[in-house]
């Protein structure tokens, strides 16, 4: 998939993503709206209710008390408690709200506004919320002689009540939101990193093609020059075209070696000959293959080799194409002069290998990365230095095959420490 296939489908999926995210929030917010609208219309039903109880009431209290109740109903507007305790009143309206499903929290009172003064009241809390954003209704608006009284009443937990109502709603829309943001992100981070080790595969192609050309066409060469009778050969040149073959065909098979490597790290089928090995016989040898190229580039290398002893239990192939690997990136990464040092010194349980270069350096973003397979820094479009990026990858599992550690430290245009710590016996 090309890059802008890629964003296209980013961009795509977070718009339909954020419509689909409004949508829901539309929904639950009209579902809120609905709610809130059941919600007053259940109260206003209770409360008229209540009114109506109240009002009977105190008809029925006048017409026992005296036969005129005119009387009485002038007393009411100061004293309610004269036919109902605030007890009463209290459970009377619980019990209305509570057939119409309101069960929450609220405070009632009885309020003169004329006087600004509470006839009644369950408790003196919420007293200025109960008047400015309580539900109000007239009692007794067909006594036209006096100015109504009004019974007021407010829910402090109205919003959380009707939150909860709509919960099971908000939670499954809540979870799916997650699922679907969740699922949608890995699916673009699988997809970019899909896309980056296509891209690495790609150079990775590119370049082994690149790195067999060479041989391949070195041995056509000499082979064509080998049969062409015309030219003459004494035993000399016959010499130095075979030798020419032989060279370029080991280089071959050291490549297809190095390939068939990372296939076997890839199955996980590394194998392991366990012998007692002298690390610095390794070294010693690995350097001496590597000199003439560090010389090439006016490079020297240094071994400082203290570790005493030196033997540890390994695999010498395997830890010598190690050493191999970390020497020639030393070189290979080391544009002018390299100066490469090589240590080792007895630590804990084992031997500590460090290798040292004064090389391009790698930034701490990119230490996460070159152990990957296939992996390399990206240097913009053109890659002066070849590889496949096998190397590293290649290193770190030899060493935790031989239960060891590795370690780097780098400075960006000044070095680069790669550390290893390999025990003398490998732990079963
Ligand atoms: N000593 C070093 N200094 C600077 N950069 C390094 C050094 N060693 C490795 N790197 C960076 O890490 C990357 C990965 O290294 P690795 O050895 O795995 O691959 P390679 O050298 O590119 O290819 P290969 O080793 O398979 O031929 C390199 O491409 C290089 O960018
Ligand atoms: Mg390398």
């Amino acid at each position: 998939m090309n890059r802008k296939a890629l964003i296209g489908i980013i961009i795509i999926m977070t718009a339909a993503l954020i419509g689909l995210l409004g949508i829901q929030l539309y929904w639950i917010q009209s579902a809120s709206s609905v709610k809130e609208a059941s919600f007053r219309r259940s109260v206003n039903e209770a409360m008229a209710r209540v009114v109506y109880k109240l009002e009977r009431l105190e008809k029925r209290r006048a017409a026992e008390i005296s036969p005129f109740g005119g009387m009485l109903s002038f007393n009411r507007h100061l004293d309610y408690s004269l036919f109902i305790t605030e007890h009463e009143m209290d459970s009377l309206i619980s019990q209305e709200l509570n057939i119409r499903g309101v069960d929450t929290r609220y405070q009632f009172g009885i309020y003169k506004p004329e006087r600004d003064l509470f006839i009644m009241e369950k408790s003196s809390e919420h007293r200025m919320q109960l008047i400015q954003k309580g539900y109000a209704y007239p009692l007794f608006s067909f006594d036209m002689f006096t100015t109504p009284e009004y019974l007021l009443i407010y829910f402090p937990y109205e919003r959380q009540f009707l939150l909860t109502e709509l919960w099971g709603m908000l939670l499954i829309s809540i979870v799916l939101i997650v699922v679907i943001v969740y699922t949608f992100s890995y699916t673009i981070t699988i997809l970019v990193r899909q896309r980056k080790l296509s891209d690495m595969k790609t150079d990775f192609i590119n370049n082994m093609t690149h790195e067999f050309k060479t041989p391949i066409s070195t041995i056509s060469l000499a082979c064509e020059a080998l049969s062409d009778k015309e030219i003459p050969k004494s035993e000399s040149v016959y010499d130095s075209y075979i030798e020419m073959i032989s060279e370029e065909n080991s280089r071959l098979s050291m490549l297809s070696e190095r390939i068939l490597h990372a296939s076997v790290l890839e199955k996980g089928e590394l194998k392991m000959h366990k012998k007692l090995v002298n690390l610095h016989t390794i070294i010693r040898d690995v350097i001496k293959s590597i000199r003439i190229q560090v010389e090439i580039k006016d490079g020297v290398i240094y071994a400082n080799l203290r570790a005493k002893p030196s033997q540890l239990e390994g695999d010498r192939v395997h830890l010598t194409n190690l050493v191999f690997n970390l020497l020639d990136n030393a070189n290979k990464y080391t544009p002018r002069k390299p100066v490469i040092r090589i240590r080792t010194e007895n630590s804990g349980q084992g031997i500590t290998l460090k290798v040292e270069d004064n090389g391009s350096g790698i930034s701490k973003h990119e230490q996460k990365k070159i152990f990957d397979k296939l992996y390399r820094i990206p240097t913009g479009n053109i890659h002066d230095v070849r590889g496949f990026g096998l190397g590293l990858s290649y290193v770190k599992a030899i060493v935790e095959e031989h239960k060891g550690k590795i370690n780097i430290e780098s400075e960006m245009n000044k070095r680069t420490i790669f550390t290893i710590y390999l025990p003398y016996k490998i732990p079963e």
